[in-house]
């Protein structure tokens, strides 16, 4: 590494406003400005400015009138109700573990934000839920597949997208518990891209003086590093047609849901999202929606007061369908959207991120929001899928994800959640659990309550606190 900042990047931050990113630099040690140079010449200069002119200077909220004009979902599929519409479900189901059993579903699951609001000085995958046994979110999301791949007799890939700040733990993590048994050649760890925050001057801030305060690019950024990681070719060789997307941080959703896959499958769906009903008006949660015909997805904050409570003529809330962040993307579907450039549109958070002070050369940790973050979100891919399909599921047994340290949201919630989804697939087995005692299911057991019926015998108790693991071999 040369004594002087290399020429053109003199030139390059020179010409985007940007020097004070090389203000330090005699204060470097030689790896550190290597490692600097390196920062900035992965950083689109070009990009950060429109985002800044458009996003941060423009002084404009983001003109969004979708609210509007949005409605109720017009391709779903709501809760199976009559004997008709549970035959269609059953049916459905049998269809979606064919495909499965013909190899032509894969999984993944998004892993690379900061969890911030969660406070966890880990990936949050590495986060200890299970009621009894502390497993780990990934733990239980691998025992889920490993269950569905014996019963479907056919290996499932796993994707897992990582970023810069969960990646390296997350590999360490998984292979020092030997990929929880998953074969390593079905798990494809990929890391998305980054975007430097910025101040509302639109200056890149630093984290310390050879540091560019870096966060990842949001989940919509799994369109790019995708691509990059040539991983749709890969799928494409294997026969995937579907890939199952969830995230990290539900421990109760349904991985590779069968009769989602089947839904998907039969209305020759492009993109199919399992959405819940919105437990308030106020909720804060992402509604999809059609508008001017396509299905899409507005976030809570894009809408106003007036539309989130919006009632139809039953009285029932018309923007209803809470997103849950679960899709099945068609193969096909992803390729195109990827080769059009994968140019989702950007959103903007206001946040609170740690910096380092030029003048002072100190870090400073900001009491309030001082900062700029440019984010992709992944659901913005949907009005681009010519046919998408909704479906409703059961919002108590799918939907428990862990966002906050405290309150809604949490592990407490979360882990609550299991205890009661345990309890009462035991009650649908003729069981009881008593009053204050915790059963806790491994997937491996049982992966939904029919397999737990054929295994729990009618009248039996759980008086005690309960780990329902299968038998080790050989004992
Ligand atoms: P959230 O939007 O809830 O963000 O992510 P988060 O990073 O987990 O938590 P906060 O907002 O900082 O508190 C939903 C899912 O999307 C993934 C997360 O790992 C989680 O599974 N995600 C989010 C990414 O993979 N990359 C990102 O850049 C952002």
């Amino acid at each position: 590494m040369p004594d002087k900042v290399p020429e053109d990047v003199v030139e390059l931050l020179d010409q985007h406003g940007q020097s004070h990113l090389c203000g330090w630099w005699n204060d470097c040690t030689h790896p550190e400005r290597e490692s600097l140079i390196a920062q900035i010449r992965q950083i689109d200069f070009d990009l950060i400015g429109r985002l800044v002119a458009e996003h941060v200077k423009s002084g404009k909220t983001k003109a969004d009138d979708r609210g509007e004009r949005a409605e109720s979902p017009k391709r779903l599929e709501r809760l199976a109700r009559t004997p008709d519409e549970k035959a269609a479900q059953v049916s459905a189901h049998a269809r979606g573990l064919e495909a499965l059993s013909k190899g032509k579903v894969a999984a993944m699951v998004v892993a690379g934000g900061q969890g911030s609001r969660l406070g966890f000085d880990q990936p949050k995958g590495m986060f200890p839920i299970g009621p009894l046994t502390g497993k780990t979110l990934f733990q239980l999301h691998f025992e889920q597949l490993e269950a569905l791949t014996t019963q479907a007799g056919r290996r499932i890939p796993y994707l897992i997208m990582t970023s810069e700040a969960t990646d390296a733990e997350t590999k360490a993590y998984l292979e020092e518990n030997d990929y929880f048994g998953a074969s390593l050649h079905d798990v494809y760890i990929f890391k998305q891209g980054w975007l430097p925050a910025v101040d509302p001057d639109g200056k890149i801030l630093m984290a310390d003086k050879s540091t560019v305060a870096a966060s990842p690019d949001g989940h919509g950024g799994m369109l790019k590093a995708l691509k990059r990681a040539g991983l749709l070719d890969i799928l494409t060789d294997q026969g995937i047609e579907h890939v199952y997307y969830h995230q990290v941080d539900n421990p109760t959703a349904i991985l590779c849901d069968p009769t989602l896959i089947g839904l998907h499958e039969k209305h020759r769906s492009e993109m199919t999202t399992k959405v819940v009903a919105k437990a308030s008006a106020e909720e804060k949660m992402g509604v999809v929606v059609d508008v001017d015909g396509r299905t899409q997805i507005i976030e809570y904050s894009d809408l106003s007061p007036e539309q989130q409570a919006a009632t139809d003529e039953d009285g029932e809330l018309k923007l209803w369908a809470g997103n849950t962040a679960i899709h099945v993307f068609s193969r096909p579907f992803l390729e195109r959207v990827t080769a059009e450039g994968a140019d989702l549109p950007y959103h903007l958070a206001h946040k609170k991120v740690g910096y380092f002070d030029q003048d002072s050369g100190h870090v400073v940790t900001p009491e309030e929001p001082n900062a700029y973050k440019f984010e992709q979100f992944i659901f913005d891919a949907l009005p681009e899928a010519e046919n998408a399909l909704v479906v409703e599921a059961d919002r108590a047994r799918e939907f428990n994800p862990v966002k906050n340290a405290e309150g809604g949201d949490s592990p407490a919630t979360a882990k609550a959640a299991l205890n009661r989804i345990a309890a009462e697939w035991v009650a649908e087995a003729g069981g009881r659990v008593n009053e204050g005692v915790t059963v806790e299911i491994s997937p491996l057991y049982a992966r939904d309550e029919e397999t737990l019926a054929s295994k729990v015998s009618p009248g039996t108790i759980f008086k005690e606190d309960t780990v329902l693991e299968p038998e080790e071999e050989g004992s």
